[in-house]
This record gives structure tokens, C-alpha cells and sequence, in this order.
């Protein structure tokens, strides 16, 4: 039998938690779907008692998922547990994962708990979710930095329960690969009934190392890595999932394991979440960066054109960047369009929604000539982003001007609920009095803590992809919008973002704070 690394998705949970990245849950859905298609072994859907939302978003995922084992998490107590066991309740395959803070840090000034109290309430959530379902993982939460000794006390127990999974969490991204491998084999071999439960690892990325110190867990026994799509994840997220996969597949050799993930299924996937959320791919990140197999120097040019494996250690198409990458344009009809969708793993649900990107697509080719997948790409996230919310603003018209010496001036004509209305502004730049103009007829009142400009695909006829951060009462959203013009491009980013601020189906970020 060959020896299987779990992939364990938890992107729309961890993932979630990142500053402005919450999803409604028709994003969720659309997300867990792909992640399906990926071939993922366990999607963490949510946290179903964080809040209503969440708990409807585990349920349609747990509904509709098959191929994949849903999982929902839940603090170590009967309510939590209980709501995740309910929105799971017609899972094909489910899973409960319930943690609580192993360390003395945690244990005393969060939980403000005793070690005794930790230790009961762990062994009796276990003992309580097993009336559910044979699928239990537990997590020592900031295990990394946690007494060996009392984790060994804990992580017995919970398996003497019925914990099948055990989650050394490395919450603060606190490990060093050769310490955190050594933490997984010691508890590996002191915990005598070790061999009854498969063991995680689960890894922060504030100082860099989380797919390191998840290879090094891997190498000390670990058989399950919890990571998320392009290392999305509260402050400098988690482990990345395409770089663990890519990692063994490509590195076979050395970890000896086999991943059932579609790795044709990473970039699309990469590129739905990071339409999602507003949280784009930066050009050199591993495996799905826009210059991941970008050779610019003519020595790797003329290697790779000699023979590929003298620069590439993977294929670009394996991870689905279209080998091909054929060139749409004006002339191009709805079925190249729509077979290209298709090479692209790009699923639209019905052919309303193929015909309105089409549209979209024939009014770019009207101002672009070469449309690249990097295009069709951005077209069908903005276009799903701009279903998320329910539109009260839309952008109808907008013009400016700008010359040196002079001070830039704007104009917009929005529809707000329906109603046509025009405004004027100047501002520093083009897109300052663009966006001063909108947010004077908008008036959100929020501030914005992010904005940033990628180019997409090269050269200066690229479409600008834009993402705007907006803040408001403790509220956190992202906006997309892309454009040839990076000023249109922002205006659409920042409307986009004001409809997600206001709109009713949003949801706060879910955050774990007390048992
Ligand atoms: O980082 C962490 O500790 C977690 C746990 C809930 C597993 O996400
Ligand atoms: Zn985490």
C-alpha cells in the first residue's frame, strides 16, 4: 500500500480569517466546489457556531460536497460542537475538529483555565463529539509552544476518547522546521497509543517557514497537512497548499508519498479564491505567481528552449497553466470563448452567466486586442465578485483629466438605488478625485486601508487588476475591479468594495477568542 499524504483544505475557514477576506455563502460554495474538483481529501468548510451565516455556509457546502470529507470547526464545548454536528448532518463524509490552547500562555491568559480544567474539557469535547460521528480531529491550539509533557497527558487522552486526527497546531508561526519535526516524532513516540490517530500539521507563516516546518512534520510521521490556496490566512497566513503539493509530487524521491490532488485544478483554483477575496497572487509566488515559469535572462531562456528540464523542475501545464496559450481576440465566438472557459477549469453555473462574460469579454476585445487567460481570468471574478452583493451602487460613466500643473479633476454618474447621479471632485491624482467624487455620492465614511495595482499579463496594453481595502466599524472588506484603464479599474474596485461594505449578506471575520 502506498503511503498517502491527507491534504487538508482550510481556506474557507483559516483562509477566512485573513483582514477582509469573509465570504457570503455563495462564494463559499462556488470555492468548495473547485476545491472538490481539485480533489482535496477534507474542505474545513467554516466554523458553523461562529455566527448564522457561517453555520448556512457549512450546511450548503456539507449538502452539496461528495467527493470530498467536509469538516467544520468548533471550540472544545457542547454548543460549539453540537452546531457543527447539525450543519454537517448530511455530509456524505464529515468531520468534527474541535481544539482548545494547550500552552501556559493560553491556557492562563486567555482561557484563564487550569491545566486540569484544559485537560477534562478536551477529553470530554472528544468523548462528546464521537456521539456524532466516527471523524474527530483535535488540535492543541499554540501547541508548538506548549509543555511537551501535558500535551503528551492531553493528546493520550483525547485519543483514549476517540480523537482520530491529531492537529499540532503551530498557531503564532512560531516553529523551526528541525524543532517542529522533533516536536511531532517525540509525541509521536511518547504517546503510546500514537499509532490509533493520523497526525497533523497545521502552520502559521509569520516568519516564512510554514510550508518548511509542515515538510519537516511530514518527515517526522505526519500524514495530514492543513494548508490553504495561495497561503491565505490570518497575518502572513498559512501553510500554502500548492507549494506542499508541488513539493512532494515534484520531490517524490525524497518524501516517498502519494497526494490525490488534480494538480491541473491549482492555478483556476488559485485564481477563483484570489478573485474572491480581493487577495491577489504576488508575480513571483511559488507554483501560481504570474512569473512562476516566466524565464526572463537569455541564458534560461536558451536552456529551456534546449531542454526544458535545465531550468523547469515542473511543467507549467501540470499545474494548469494553459500550455497553449491561444490568444483570443475581437474576432473570436462564444464557442472558442466557451471552450476556453472550459481549459481554463473555469465553471460558470448556468449560460446566463456564459453569455453575460461573454459580454464582457466582447467589450474588452473592443479596446484590447490580444486577450490573454490571465484576462478571462479577471473577467469572470469580477463578474462573480459583482454578484456577490446585492449592487445598490453602480458605476455608469466617469471621465477625468490631469495635465502637469494643473490639479486633477474628476467626474462620476453613479446609480444608487436605482437613481442616477452625477458628481464632481479633484484630487492629488486621477484615481484620488475619482474616488473622491464616488465616495461623495456614496458616502461610505469608511477608510481605506489598502489599495494596490497588479498588471495583468505584460506589456503596457495590460488590464489593471485593482484591490481596495475599505474599514468601517470594525468591518472589513475587499474590492476588485480591472480594467485596461487602472483609473476605471479603481473606480470599479472601490464601488465594488462599498456594495460589499453595505450589503447585508456580508459577514464579520469568524474569531476564535474564548472556549
Ligand atoms: O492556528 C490555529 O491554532 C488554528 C486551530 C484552530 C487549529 O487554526
Ligand atoms: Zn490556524
Amino acid at each position: 500500500m502506498t503511503d498517502r499524504l491527507i491534504i487538508f483544505d482550510t481556506t474557507l475557514r483559516d483562509g477566512e480569517q485573513s483582514p477582509g477576506a469573509s465570504m457570503t455563502k455563495e462564494e463559499k460554495l462556488r470555492i468548495a466546489r473547485q476545491l472538490e474538483k481539485l480533489r482535496v481529501d477534507v474542505i474545513e468548510a467554516g466554523f458553523a457556531a461562529s455566527s448564522n451565516g457561517d453555520f448556512e455556509a457549512v450546511k450548503a457546502i456539507a449538502d452539496t460536497i461528495k467527493d470530498s470529507t467536509v469538516c467544520s470547526l468548533s471550540r472544545a464545548n457542547d454548543r460549539d460542537i453540537s452546531r457543527a454536528a447539525e450543519a454537517l448532518a448530511n455530509a456524505k463524509s464529515s468531520r468534527i475538529h474541535t481544539f482548545i490552547a494547550t500552552s501556559v500562555l493560553h491556557m492562563e491568559k486567555k482561557l484563564r483555565m487550569s491545566p486540569e480544567e484544559v485537560y477534562d474539557q478536551a477529553r470530554l469535547s472528544v468523548r462528546f463529539a464521537r456521539q456524532f460521528t466516527d471523524n474527530v480531529e483535535f488540535s492543541p491550539e499554540d501547541g508548538s509552544r506548549s509543555d511537551p509533557d501535558f500535551l503528551c497527558r492531553v493528546i493520550e487522552a483525547v485519543i483514549d476518547e476517540g480523537a482520530t486526527t491529531i492537529n499540532i497546531a503551530d498557531t503564532v508561526g512560531y516553529g523551526i522546521p528541525e524543532l517542529y519535526g522533533k516536536l511531532i516524532r517525540d509525541l509521536r513516540e511518547r504517546i503510546p497509543n500514537s499509532d490509533k490517530a493520523v497526525w497533523s500539521v497545521h502552520c502559521h507563516n509569520d516568519l516564512g517557514m510554514a510550508v518548511a516546518n509542515s515538510l519537516a512534520g511530514v518527515m517526522n510521521g505526519a500524514r495530514q497537512v492543513e494548508c490553504t490556496i495561495n497561503g491565505l490566512g490570518e497575518r502572513a497566513g498559512n501553510t500554502s497548499l500548492e507549494e506542499i503539493v508541488m513539493a512532494v509530487k515534484t520531490r517524490r524521491d525524497y518524501f516517498g508519498l502519494e497526494v490525490g490532488v488534480d494538480t491541473t485544478q491549482i492555478v483556476p483554483t488559485s485564481r477563483l479564491v484570489a478573485g474572491i477575496t480581493g487577495f491577489v497572487v504576488q508575480p513571483n509566488k511559488a507554483v501560481v505567481g504570474a512569473n512562476a515559469f516566466a524565464h526572463a535572462s537569455g541564458i534560461h531562456q536558451d536552456g529551456v528552449l534546449k531542454q526544458r528540464d535545465t531550468y523547469e523542475i515542473m511543467r507549467a501545464e501540470d499545474v494548469g497553466w494553459a500550455a497553449n496559450k491561444i490568444v483570443l481576440g475581437k474576432l473570436s465566438g462564444r464557442t472558442a470563448f466557451k471552450q476556453r472557459l472550459q481549459e481554463l477549469g473555469i465553471e460558470l453555473e448556468s449560460e446566463t452567466e456564459v453569455n453575460a462574460a461573454f459580454q464582457r469579454f466582447k467589450d474588452l476585445a473592443d479596446r484590447k486586442a490580444d486577450i490573454f487567460d490571465e484576462d478571462i481570468h479577471a473577467l469572470v471574478s469580477e463578474q462573480v465578485t459583482g454578484q456577490r452583493s446585492e449592487e445598490r451602487i453602480g458605476l455608469v460613466a466617469m471621465s477625468q483629466s490631469s495635465a502637469i500643473g494643473e490639479q486633477p479633476k474628476a467626474q462620476v454618474i453613479l446609480t444608487i438605488d436605482g437613481k442616477e447621479m452625477s458628481a464632481e471632485s479633484t484630487g492629488n491624482g486621477p484615481v484620488d478625485a475619482t474616488l473622491r467624487a464616488i465616495e461623495s455620492l456614496a458616502g461610505s465614511g469608511a477608510d481605506m486601508t489598502l489599495y494596490s495595482v497588479n498588471a495583468i499579463s505584460g506589456g503596457t496594453e495590460a488590464q489593471g487588476e485593482v484591490t481596495v481595502r475599505l474599514q468601517k466599524s470594525g468591518r472589513v472588506v475587499n474590492g476588485v475591479g480591472a480594467d485596461p484603464d487602472i483609473v476605471v479599474a479603481s473606480a470599479k474596485a472601490y464601488v465594488n468594495a462599498i456594495n460589499r461594505l453595505q450589503s447585508p449578506v456580508e459577514r464579520l471575520n469568524p474569531q476564535i477568542t474564548t472556549p
